[in-house]
């Protein structure tokens, strides 16, 4: 089970047309590697399903920031999803355009607002009554009218991991559904604050999408009843949210059935349509690269340690999420098959990328592709046990672009001082 651009050509496991075991070779492990083609591809089915549609789709920085990645996708015409001062940075430096972007997030700061205003990115998506106040002052400040939509919350369950489900009452996120009439009647009476969307997140990893229809129709009646008050409500920010297939027998949503489902409902109402995918268009393009160290035996239990670990794929630890581990020397016999651990060196119980997993017969040396690790992956690693991060590859046809080299320990230390 490897998605489309990772198959096996002389029983090496490859990226498009580059083989692990050179890249291995030639950058060291563990590595981040990224197929260009996996990306734009599931990138192009967004653009093709929302065909004749008005839309812009942004993809979510923070689920693969590489600016190799965002510069990609820059060029296909994406727009992006921020919720930093850094990631619109990022964006900027890989070519975006920001009149393409909207801003997200709980709790932005002034510097970050008056950063973006300055830029002139396309919107922000307001998420309480004291950040529309600070938006309000930056935006007088710098004479640059902010268009806004109010993040709602429709308290709508997404089921999924409850640490990335978002639109609950319960959650920090949004702006409690009953008030947000309200709020948005003071938010046209701000200075500065020009009210033209309505945006809503419900949350990630969603395989079932009626919790994300649900939402929709009910931000849907939001819009239409703003307008009928005499707001310019022109888009509707959907935010992210779709699931990727991350077991073999998880049955993940495609991305033209979403769209086709939603079609119908947006039609109708004129509005822009506008979402913030991240995991969908990066998760199954790329795949971790790492090498057994050793492998060890404990009591019953056997661990094959490894040389990637939490501080490069949090994943498992954080969310108990499953990634497929497969060997990137060819499909082995299966009946040298064993269960064990598949673990890191990091100083932690919690350091597991797979636990109980069973796997064809390793030895040291041997290189192993942790899968649909595109999304979420090198994004949210650390230095953890002071170890330099992974190099980060795009892989387009048999070209190797190097995205980000390895960390070096010099790297490690930046920005640090000994008091005298
Ligand atoms: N828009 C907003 C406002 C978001 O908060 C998110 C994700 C997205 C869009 C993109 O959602 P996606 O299409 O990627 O599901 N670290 C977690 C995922 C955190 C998601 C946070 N928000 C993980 O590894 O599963």
């Amino acid at each position: 089970m490897t998605p489309g651009e990772f198959s096996y050509s002389n029983g090496l496991l490859a990226c498009e047309d580059v083989s692990l075991e050179d890249i291995a070779q030639a950058h060291g492990t563990p590595a981040y590697v990224y197929s260009r083609r996996a990306i734009v591809s599931r990138f192009r089915s967004y653009g093709q399903a929302l065909a004749g549609l008005p839309h812009r789709v942004c993809y979510s920085v923070k689920a693969n920031s590489n600016i190799a990645v965002l510069s990609t996708l820059a060029h296909e015409g994406a727009g992006f999803d921020i919720v930093s001062g850094g990631e619109l940075y990022r964006v900027l430096a890989a070519g975006g355009d920001p009149a393409t972007v909207v801003f997200s997030g709980v709790g932005k700061t002034e510097p970050e607002l008056r950063f973006a205003l300055q830029k002139g990115i396309h919107s922000f998506n307001c998420e309480s009554e004291a950040e529309l106040d600070l938006l309000s002052r930056c935006s007088v400040g710098l004479q640059r009218p902010a268009s806004i939509a109010l993040r709602v919350n429709p308290d709508v369950d997404a089921i999924t991991h409850p640490y990335i489900s978002t639109g609950l009452r319960q959650h920090k996120f949004g702006i409690d559904f009953a008030a947000a009439e309200a709020l948005y009647a003071r938010a046209a009476a701000l200075p500065g604050i020009v009210p033209e969307g309505v945006s809503c997140h419900i949350g990630s990893q969603m395989l079932d999408i009626d919790p994300l229809l649900e939402s929709t129709d009910k931000v849907l009646a939001l819009a239409g009843r703003l307008r009928g008050s005499g707001l310019a409500i022109r888009y509707l920010d959907l935010g992210g949210g779709l699931g990727v297939r991350y077991r073999p027998g998880d049955r993940a949503v495609p991305i033209r059935d979403l769209i086709g489902r939603l079609r119908p409902r947006i039609q109708a109402s004129g509005l822009t349509l506008m979402l913030e995918p991240g995991r969908s268009i990066a998760a199954e393009a790329g795949v971790l690269l790492t090498r057994v160290l050793l492998v060890k035996h404990n009591g019953e239990k056997t661990f094959v340690i490894v040389d990637a670990a939490m501080n490069d794929l949090i994943r498992p630890a954080l969310y108990q999420a499953h990634h497929e581990i497969v060997p990137v020397k060819g499909a082995a016999d299966s009946d040298h098959r064993f269960t064990a651990d598949v673990v890191g060196p990091v100083c932690e119980s919690g350091d597991f990328i797979a636990r109980n997993r069973e796997l064809p017969r390793v030895q040291p040396g041997d290189l192993l592709a942790i899968l649909t690790v595109g999304a979420y992956g090198f994004s949210l690693a650390s230095n953890y046990n002071s170890r330099p991060r992974p190099c980060e590859l795009l892989i387009d046809g048999s070209t190797v672009h190097l995205g980000r080299r390895r960390e070096t320990y010099e790297d490690l230390l930046r920005g640090e001082s000994i008091p005298v």
